[in-house]
């Protein structure tokens, strides 16, 4: 295998020259975005040596995607994040096509081990294939294995393919072993999610499959991670290509399958399956376990679909999502922002049972960055109607509408500023239950994170409007008590 150490050095380089031109101010305030260039999905996300480490897919040399490299940055919050030299080059034989996604794991000599997917560049007569990839560092300089790629196409049964199959997530065992979930895609049942293990890391051995689409859930599954969770185990997947169906909608997803998992027999059994998000964008989350036993998850706070032609108002491109503490509750993978965003909390205004119908704005409830709590009490109501605009002037509004008859939810950005045709609006299920119905808001300049009823439901979504439309209305069909604290975030 041969080393070319000179594409990471020109990218090192070219980040510490774009480091000094970038203004900080431009960028969202807590939301990560590349240094400089684009941005896909978050890897290698991990607690280590005392901090969190964030990996993510990186083109650092235009705002589209282009040959993989694997951008860095370290936060001991979760919400402030310093950025780190890139970490990865496509500069092997083994990953000439790209350094695409996974993971990263803490050795036991105190060295972090990085597994990704290295592509193999098509040849005249071949398509591009995939296979896995380790490098083994300091946290900062990582070195790939001469082993690589430890992990091909042909340590897998029949019938697995050679173009779709990437996305390692591996973590350690107690006992020392590595296991890893990887995609791929199944001749005959589609997207799979492959199990194999190992002593060192290097040699690996599938150990069997556990859990497909069958044509079900989309074509192809991507970034898969597995972990356990209140009692049960879950299996969270990126499919593309889904039907609507249920509460998914078309295209690209997430979803969580939840189950119990047989550790010995390497078996996964699937008990229920939901959206991990409901928004416009949000794709390829990753977790890790925090030190204090939060499971944590971050995504691309961005879709495929969308992302080709939205514009480019910065010099980096995409952001990630709030990171976001996992719980399961009634049988439901359910989600909040991370407690350390109270951190950000400035002057907090309270409105106290409030009387709304008429569209309305609350004294002091006001902004683009802002965590805003909204509980609507319909009890002795006739109201069924309850809209909120958020990112509003005369021109612009994001809506959010409450159908509370229907227990139903209508997240609309169509107002929001963008002229393309794309998906602007999602429904998503949303009950008043023991007399209320919650709405929490992250409100992080260009982007809109919803928490419906305690984070049982999500809805992210990116929007376009002009940073000075930062109105808030109230409004509804019949008189309604709603309570509202609204926290401006510095
Ligand atoms: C998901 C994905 C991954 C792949 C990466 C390439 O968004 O398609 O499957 O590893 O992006 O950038």
């Amino acid at each position: 295998m041969s080393i070319n150490p000179k594409p990471l050095e020109r990218v090192r380089e070219f980040e510490r020259e774009q480091a000094m031109r970038l203004s900080a101010g431009e960028r969202p305030l807590f939301h990560l975005t590349p240094l400089v260039g684009w941005m896909n999905d978050p890897n290698g996300f991990c607690f280590y040596q005392g901090q969190f480490h964030l990996f993510y897919q990186y083109h650092p040399f235009s705002r589209q995607w282009g040959p993989m490299h694997w951008g860095h940055a370290v936060s001991a919050d979760l919400l402030h994040w310093t950025y780190m030299p890139c970490a990865l080059a496509p500069d092997t034989d083994a990953d000439a096509g790209g350094c695409f996604s996974g993971s990263a794991v803490p050795l036991p000599d105190g060295r972090l081990m990085l597994a990704y997917t290295g592509v193999q560049p098509a040849g005249t007569f071949r398509r591009e294939t995939q296979a896995q990839c380790v490098a083994v560092g300091n946290g900062t300089d990582f070195e790939k294995s001469l082993l690589n790629p430890v992990i091909r196409h042909a340590h897998l049964p029949v019938g697995y393919s050679e173009f779709d199959f990437r996305d390692p997530k591996i973590w350690r065992e107690e006992d020392g072993t590595f296991r890893m979930v990887v995609a791929n895609r199944h001749a005959e049942r589609q997207g799979a999610i492959l199990l194999l293990s190992s002593r060192d890391g290097l040699d690996w051995e599938f150990r069997g499959e556990l859990d497909a689409s069958r044509g079900e859930y989309g074509k192809m599954w991507e970034c898969p991670d597995f972990f356990p969770l209140g009692g049960k185990q879950v299996l969270i997947v990126s499919p593309q290509q889904m039907h609507a169906r249920e509460e998914f909608h078309a295209g690209y997803g997430t979803v969580a399958l939840i189950g119990r998992f047989d550790g010995k027999n390497c078996e996964f059994t699937r008990e229920s399956v939901q959206p991990v998000d409901h928004g416009l964008t949000f794709y390829a989350p990753q977790t890790t376990l925090a030190p204090d036993g939060r499971r944590i998850m971050i995504g691309w706070m961005d879709s495929w679909e969308t992302c080709k032609e939205a514009p480019r108002r910065h010099p980096w491109y995409a952001q990630m999502s709030v990171p976001r503490e996992l719980f399961l509750e009634n049988g439901r993978l359910c989600q909040r922002p991370v407690r350390e965003i109270e951190r950000l909390w400035q002057d907090t205004v309270r409105h106290d049972r409030v009387t709304v119908q008429e569209e309305t704005e609350l004294e002091g409830v006001r902004g683009r960055l802002m965590d805003l709590s909204v509980t609507l009490l319909p009890e002795g109501s006739a109201c069924r109607r309850f809209t909120l605009r958020v990112a509003k002037n005369a021109e612009h509004y994001i809506q959010i509408r409450c159908d509370l008859a229907r227990g139903e939810l209508v997240f609309d950005r169509s107002r929001g500023g963008s002229l393309r045709d794309i998906a602007h609006t999602r429904h998503v299920r949303a009950e008043v239950r023991e007399g209320k119905l919650t709405l929490r808001l992250l409100m992080d300049k260009e982007s809109i994170e919803l928490f419906i009823n305690g984070g049982e439901r999500v809805v992210t979504s990116l929007i376009p409007t002009p940073l000075s439309a930062d109105g808030i209305t109230f409004a509804a069909d019949a008189p309604i008590r709603v309570s509202v604290e609204a926290h401006p975030l510095g």
